[in-house]
């Protein structure tokens, strides 16, 4: 609990000299260059070597097409500077959305995806001459589906941590093989739609214990998705990679994006030390990215952790958590070094083909600094930004003209979007977009409290 301290760095050097004490690796650099570089995607080429990162803002139609919030979010977005923007879950079937508001493309809403796709690319060429890359994250939320407004958990495997959280209380919560077979088969149809919309590409999400990431670590699942061996439990998520490949035909990018370390025990999760959850055991994670890749995959993202779970951490460092989240025991800084070294392993693995780095938000007005430092090294191939969007989405456009963040627009990792998430409104930037989101979380927090005392009764 000690070494998890707000954030406190008034320059870069504060920030080094911390580094050096803490005895991790965290490179950082005044040459903020690398970040302009285009990067070759499959046969695309992104502008520079920024992104978006996906962050659900659970505030679509119920038919899951665009509002106008999402609409909003993602013209900040595609005016910000950022060379790629990577769409938010977008659910493949009803039942697997998140929340009712989730993303959904369907052949009755394409005509207001493509147009949204159109005005971002627009966007993004008026204000920073910007050939925006758009990739629509493809899922199935599994054991987090809530498609109406109660919890109907779809699961890999029973899971005795995970379970009682969810409300799994039945084997016939366990999503069958015939289930799965039919659903690569809904991810080919929605890659075809996003093609059809105007999208550059798809990613077959499996992060964050959904569905495709709860199977990677299904051990105990029986039949051909599950057991010991790699080849069963990623059996899923290459048949569905390779069968999207063959529908889009290789002028369209399939991505991954992949958690390489769910902080999770055996025999529940996947890329942790069979006897210590909280080592990383890259083997697994190394040999499935090679097999992503040769199986077509041109793009890669990672994340790390369950947000879900009392864990999220390892996925999105912060000064301070959401409700129900004990202070980690584990400096920021050792958190952020160890998902710079998942890139750095990562890229390695996937060779030419390029991986997005994440782990940066919590660096706030030090990004750039950190971020050029990996992409000269090869610790990845582009820097991502999640909640740093929210709360700044020109970022990449300062970096670039000015060779600097405001301090004052930083995120400043408070935990109010994934608050706001966790009452089921619709999510954003509380503190620096707070005209908006304030009210919103206000009014999600109200109807939380009054829902927990209702259950109290
Ligand atoms: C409110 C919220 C929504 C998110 N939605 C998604 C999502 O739809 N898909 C996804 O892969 N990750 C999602 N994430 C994770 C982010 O993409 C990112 O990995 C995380 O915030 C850590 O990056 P950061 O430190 O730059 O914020 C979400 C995170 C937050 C806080």
């Amino acid at each position: 609990m000690e070494n998890h301290k707000v954030f406190r760095f008034r320059t870069l050097n504060e920030l080094k000299e911390e580094v050096e004490k803490e005895g991790v690796r965290i490179d950082l650099t005044e040459d903020l260059s690398p970040l302009k570089q285009p990067v070759k995607i499959g046969r695309r080429t992104s502008s520079n070597s920024m992104a978006v990162l996906p962050m659900e803002g659970c505030d679509c139609n119920l038919d899951g097409s665009p509002s106008e919030l999402t609409k909003r979010r993602y013209l900040r977005y595609a005016g910000g500077g950022s060379g790629l923007v990577w769409w938010e879950a977008n659910t493949v079937v009803e039942e697997g959305k998140a929340n009712p508001h989730a993303l959904m493309l369907t052949r009755d809403n394409l005509g207001s995806f493509r147009e949204l796709v159109q005005e971002t690319r627009k966007a993004a060429k008026d204000k920073n001459g910007v050939s925006l890359i758009h990739i629509l994250q493809l899922t199935h939320s599994g054991r987090y589906s809530r498609p109406v407004d109660a919890p109907e958990p779809m699961v890999a495997f029973r899971d005795p941590l995970l379970d009682p959280r969810n409300g799994v209380v039945r084997d016939d919560q366990v999503v069958s093989d015939d289930y799965l077979d039919a659903l690569t088969g809904k991810f080919v149809e929605a890659a075809l739609l996003a093609k059809e919309a105007g999208f550059d590409g798809v990613d077959i999400k499996a992060v964050h214990k959904y569905l495709v990431s709860e199977l990677l670590g299904g051990f105990t699942r029986k039949g051909k998705y599950g057991g010991e061996s790699l080849e069963n439990r990623s059996r899923f998520l290459i048949q569905t990679v390779k069968a999207v490949r063959r529908a889009v035909g290789d002028d369209f990018i399939v991505a991954c994006r992949l958690n390489v370390f769910d902080a999770h025990p055996y025999p529940y999760g996947f890329g942790c030390d069979r006897n210590d959850m909280w080592k990383w055991d890259s083997t697994e994670p190394v040999a499935l990215i090679k097999m992503l890749v040769a199986s077509g995959v041109d793009l890669l993202a990672l994340s790390s952790s369950n947000p879900y779970y009392i864990y999220p951490q390892f996925g999105r460092p912060f000064d301070i958590p959401s409700l129900g989240v004990p202070a980690p025991k584990e400096s920021q800084l050792a958190i952020i070094a160890q998902m710079f070294e998942f890139t750095r392993a990562a890229q390695k693995a996937a060779g030419s083909v390029p991986v997005i780095g994440n782990g940066y938000s919590w660096l706030r007005q030090y990004i750039p600094n950190a971020g050029a430092a990996n992409l000269k090294s090869h610790s990845c191939s582009m820097v991502g930004l999640g909640r740093s969007s929210f709360a700044y989405p020109d970022a990449p456009h300062d970096i670039f003209t000015k060779g600097a963040m405001d301090p004052r627009k930083v995120c400043v990792t408070c935990s109010k979007c994934t608050q706001i998430m966790r009452d089921h409104g619709s999510t954003g930037c509380v503190v620096r977009d707070a005209g908006v989101y304030l009210p919103i979380y206000r009014k999600a927090r109200a109807a939380a409290q009054a829902n927990a005392e209702k259950d109290k009764k």
